[in-house]
Formats: structure tokens, C-alpha cells, sequence
């Protein structure tokens, strides 16, 4: 089984380069299931119905989402119809949404998991207890799951690979935006990695427009985020798991921009 992740689509920027790539993406790399970090995909912030839908038409099967999730007002109009979508399963009880889901296609299910950390970002529940219940409920229907562990702090996103190795299939990290070189399969058989990266604007810092990011650290003074412009980039990974064995055997990075040419 194989299962292709696009890290977090910033903006318009975002949308447009996971349209011209995933259909090239899917080409040569024949993934069984895509998913997509939307979290960013409305001009940086959150989701939108329209853009929702934009993605599931572009190729993903399921958008995963994170601290923005809140951001669109919108959002609370559709999450809870919003069947191919997960957003942090650790907020409290009766937040709208849901944090677990199943994707099923050609005779194979997949369960998609989502988790937000908590250093350096706002409180949540905590997510390794919560992984631990959707692992259990999850593992009643399929042995394979993916997590999408949402989190700042590298060490919080290790301590969930090594905390579920052997009992998830595949645990990537998110949110920081820039693609770490530590993709490896943990010894019990997970893939893992601690952050896919972002794709949207290639010269902004983070997909923002660099000027007001500068500005704001030379000045303190609170500035407007715009997305970049320009040049673009695409990062993700391709897991593949061993359907006999259930453990994932590999886990490569992609990375597509000027610097990093994508060959067909
Ligand atoms: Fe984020």
C-alpha cells in the first residue's frame, strides 16, 4: 500500500502547485490514497467550503488541518458534513469536526488520524492519551493508520513516532513548514519523519511575504501577513507499507521547487 502526503498548502500559491503537480505525483509514484494538509489553504489561514471541495477535486482523498483550523468562519457551516476531512481529534468533547476518519478504496482501508501538539502552541488535550483511544478504535476496522501529528517542537513530534511505533503504520509531522531530512521506518515499523513542509510560496519565510516578516522581527510591531509571491514549491513523502506484514518498509521525501527539479 502506498499513501502519498502533501505538507501544508499555504494560499493560493498552495492550491495552484498541488494542482499542476499531484496529477504528475500520482503518475509516477501510483498511490493507493492522498492527503492533504489544508490547514493553510485559505490565503494562509484555515478552510473554506469552496476550497475544501477545490482540493478533493485536485486528487486528495482526505484534508488534514491543525492549530488554523478555527480561522474561516465558514468552517463551522460544513465541518460536520465534511466526510473527507480531519481536524486535531484532541480538542475537547463537542468541538465540531472530527479527528478520525476511513478512506476505503480498491479493497483497502486506510484510517487517517489527526493530532495537534502542545509546545509552543495553544493548550489541547493531550494528544499521546488520544492516541492511544483512536489507535484502539481504529485497529477494530484496519491495521493501517496514518497520523498527522500537527505540532511545533521536534521532540513532541518524535516522542508520537516512537510512542506509536509498531502500532501505527505511518506518524508525519506538520506546521513548521520546512522539510526535515530524518524520514526513516522506526524499528516496530512505522514511518516517520517530523515535518513534511510546506507547499506554496518558495521565497517567502514560511509561505508569508518576507518584507513583513522581517519587519516584524526588526520592529515588534504587529504586521499583516500576506503570502508571497513568486516562485513556488511542493513538499511531501510517499510511504509504503507491506500489506502482509502491516509495517511500513519505506518513506522518501519529495521535494519539488527550483532548487530540487522534478523528473516525471
Ligand atoms: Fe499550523
Amino acid at each position: 500500500m502506498k499513501i502519498l502526503f502533501v505538507g501544508d498548502i499555504v494560499g493560493s500559491p498552495g492550491r495552484d502547485t498541488l494542482k499542476e503537480y499531484l496529477p504528475k505525483l500520482k503518475k509516477k509514484y501510483q498511490p493507493h490514497f492522498t492527503i492533504v494538509n489544508g490547514e493553510n489553504a485559505a490565503h494562509g489561514k484555515g478552510l473554506t467550503e469552496k476550497i475544501y471541495h477545490e482540493l478533493l477535486q485536485a486528487g486528495a482523498d482526505v484534508l488534514t488541518m491543525g492549530n488554523h483550523t478555527w480561522d474561516k468562519r465558514d468552517i463551522f457551516d460544513f465541518i460536520d458534513d465534511a466526510a473527507n476531512m480531519v481536524r486535531p481529534a484532541n480538542f475537547p468533547e463537542g468541538t465540531p469536526g472530527k479527528g478520525l476518519t476511513f478512506i476505503k478504496k480498491q479493497g483497502k482501508e486506510l484510517a487517517v488520524i489527526n493530532l495537534q501538539g502542545r509546545t509552543f502552541l495553544p493548550p489541547i488535550d493531550c494528544p499521546f492519551q488520544k492516541v492511544d483511544e483512536l489507535i484502539a478504535e481504529a485497529s477494530k476496522r484496519t491495521p493501517f493508520i496514518f497520523i498527522d501529528f500537527h505540532a511545533e517542537a521536534t521532540s513532541e513530534k518524535q516522542a508520537m513516532g516512537w510512542y506509536t511505533d509498531g502500532r501505527a503504520s505511518c506518524v508525519v509531522g506538520t506546521h513548521t513548514h520546512v522539510q526535515t531530512a530524518d524520514n526513516r521506518v522506526l524499528p516496530k515499523g512505522t514511518a516517520y519523519i517530523s515535518d513534511v513542509g510546506m507547499t506554496g510560496p518558495y521565497d517567502g519565510i514560511l509561505g508569508v511575504d518576507r518584507e513583513t516578516i522581517i519587519k516584524r522581527f526588526k520592529t515588534s510591531l504587529p504586521v499583516r501577513f500576506e503570502i508571497a509571491e513568486g516562485r513556488t514549491t511542493l513538499s511531501a513523502v510517499i510511504v509504503e507499507i507491506d500489506e502482509q506484514s502491516k509495517k511500513a518498509v519505506k518513506i522518501d521525501r519529495i521535494l519539488i521547487n527550483d532548487d530540487h527539479i522534478f523528473f516525471e
